[in-house]
């Protein structure tokens, strides 16, 4: 590689990670075309509750959260910070048809092809609907909307999204989340709360083979990308759940001393007999602990809409 010779945001991050001295990728690469598709898949799998509890919370609760989150007057704006495939956010908007405010909706998402799609849908079902797209990394265009506009602000950031982060990536986000808003205003945030560890294993480790698909798929982009040689048949799903700390963490271990080149950036990465890639952090959170993290951002919580088992919580909070 030239020492001068750009590459790309991905590139760096993928060598810095499997470079490291407990190798690690970031799971906002999992989202290639391929890896779009095969989450849509876990989606629908029955072991992946999550989907269908956020879903009946939203088709259950949708008038009681829209009114929750509206502002008694003025004009708004909706902030979406990964809206996927909108399922939800359609289940909103309708919900808010009718109301007299004008508002317009921001769904920022660093996939494009999922950004135009999600448009052309709202478009299609809400005729007249104010869509502004953001492309991009969610801390960079966090940092470009925190210039305050006036402008009352809702800020969605559904599916347990938030659970991706590790501890100095959450804190970043919640500072940006805390410097974007102005007092009144509402954010709701996805969590998927702790629980028997059965059922969170069995979400992320699954018998269909849809999970680790989906992790081999990051390795294959790699390959794609960065002209590397990744053999995914080498490589083993691994899970662990953690019911003190509520960590969900998934690895692919390697399950052969091998060598994988990287073609494009010209280097060669070694990996011992069993060494893992540590691939996602999927973390579980509890009523106290949401509660805790609002109070030391400046936010209150001011209700949490749940399922009836309590396995997720949709969380407002409002800046105090
Ligand atoms: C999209 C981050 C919420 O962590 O549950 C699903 C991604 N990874 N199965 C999650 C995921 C493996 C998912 N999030």
């Amino acid at each position: 590689m030239l020492i001068n010779e750009k590459i790309s945001l991905f590139a760096r991050d993928a060598l810095k990670g499997l470079t490291a001295k407990n190798k690690y990728l970031l799971p906002k690469y999992f989202y290639d075309q391929n890896g779009s598709r095969i989450f849509q898949q876990i989606m629908r799998m029955p072991q992946y509750y999550l989907t269908e509890c956020e879903f009946n919370i939203f088709s259950e609760q949708a008038s009681s959260i829209a009114k929750a989150l509206v502002p008694a007057h003025g004009p708004f704006e909706i902030i979406e910070l990964g809206p996927g495939d909108g399922l939800k956010t359609k289940i909103l908007l309708q919900a808010l048809t009718g109301i007299q405010q004008d508002f317009t909706y921001v769904p920022v998402d660093i996939s494009i092809y999922a950004l135009e799609k999600l448009s052309t849908d709202l478009e299609q079902q809400f005729k007249g609907i104010k869509i502004n797209k953001q492309a991009g990394d969610f801390f960079q265009i966090m940092k470009d909307l925190s210039e305050q506009n006036g402008v009352q602000k809702i800020i969605l950031f559904l599916g347990s999204n938030i659970g991706n982060f590790f501890p100095d990536e959450q804190d970043e986000f919640l500072q940006l989340l805390s410097r974007m808003t102005a007092k009144g205003d509402k954010v709701l945030i996805g969590f998927d709360q702790k629980k028997s560890p059965d059922i969170i294993i069995d979400a992320y480790d699954d018998p269909t083979g849809h999970t680790l698909d989906f992790n081999l798929n990051h390795l294959l982009r790699i390959n794609h990308e960065l002209d590397a040689d990744f053999d995914i048949s080498q490589f083993h799903h691994h899970t662990s759940y953690n019911p003190v700390t509520g960590a969900m963490k998934s690895y692919l271990v390697s399950k052969a001393e091998q060598i994988v080149t990287l073609g494009k950036l010209d280097k060669k990465i070694p990996f011992a007999k069993w060494e893992p890639i540590f691939m996602e952090l999927s973390q579980k959170f509890n009523h106290e602990d949401i509660h805790l993290l609002a109070k030391d951002y400046g936010f209150e919580v001011s209700r949490n809409f749940s399922d009836k088992n309590n396995y997720f919580t949709d969380s407002l909070w409002i800046k105090t």
